[in-house]
């Protein structure tokens, strides 16, 4: 009997195990757009971007792109050379995946992406500062082995005026 009850047990636990072990991912890191020196990037830190104790969300690493164009996130994901673990996070429970935009005049600036835990359901919410500046937040729920959810945001919903931007839990920020 004993034999027959640990035969049946071993996979069911290597199956739990399995599972456990494959948490849902998101991006973690901030593009800082248009950059006029790439080789003054070393040199960028969060802290000496945003300060210690701000509302303006950043996430190490710090990324810029060829040309300056928005991160090909799916390449990024695809790129088996490319270290990748170090632009993700763990969606662990209670936590969504954001993404984070600041767009003036139509030009997406920045864009910061990752993990936090957000009082909100998902979808895209924007808000209009009165300098003209647009911060939008994308929250979503990644699945296991799927790309993570706030690669690509479409802006299903625009809620205008929410309070979602002061919703994030920066000190969750940490990858
Ligand atoms: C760009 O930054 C590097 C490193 O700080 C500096 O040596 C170089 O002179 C800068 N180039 C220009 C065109 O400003
Ligand atoms: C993103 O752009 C906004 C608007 O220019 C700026 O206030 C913010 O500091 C930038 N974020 C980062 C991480 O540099
Ligand atoms: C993959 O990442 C490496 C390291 O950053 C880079 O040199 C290479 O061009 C990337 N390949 C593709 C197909 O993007
Ligand atoms: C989330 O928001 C709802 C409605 O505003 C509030 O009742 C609830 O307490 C909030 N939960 C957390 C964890 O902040």
């Amino acid at each position: 009997m004993p034999l027959k009850f640990h035969r049946l047990l071993l996979p069911l636990l290597l199956f739990a195990c399995q599972l456990l072990a494959e948490i849902p991912q998101c991006f973690h890191f901030t593009w800082l757009g248009a950059y006029a020196n790439h080789s003054n990037i070393q040199s960028e830190s969060c802290e000496s971007r945003v300060g210690d104790f701000n509302e303006i969300p950043c996430a190490e690493p710090l990324v810029l792109t060829p040309d300056d164009t928005v991160p090909d996130v799916k390449a990024l994901w695809q790129n088996n050379t490319e270290d990748r673990d170090n632009y993700l996070c763990q969606m662990s429970p209670g936590r969504s995946c954001v993404k984070y935009s600041y767009i003036f005049k139509g030009g997406i600036q920045n864009i910061t992406y990752m993990c936090a835990n957000v009082n909100s359901t998902n979808g895209c919410y924007r808000q209009t500062h009165p300098t003209g500046m647009v911060v939008e937040a994308c929250v979503c729920t990644s699945r296991v082995g799927l790309i993570p959810c706030n690669g690509c945001s479409k802006s299903q919903s625009a809620v205008l005026g929410s309070l979602l931007l002061l919703g994030l839990s920066m000190a969750n920020n940490i990858a």
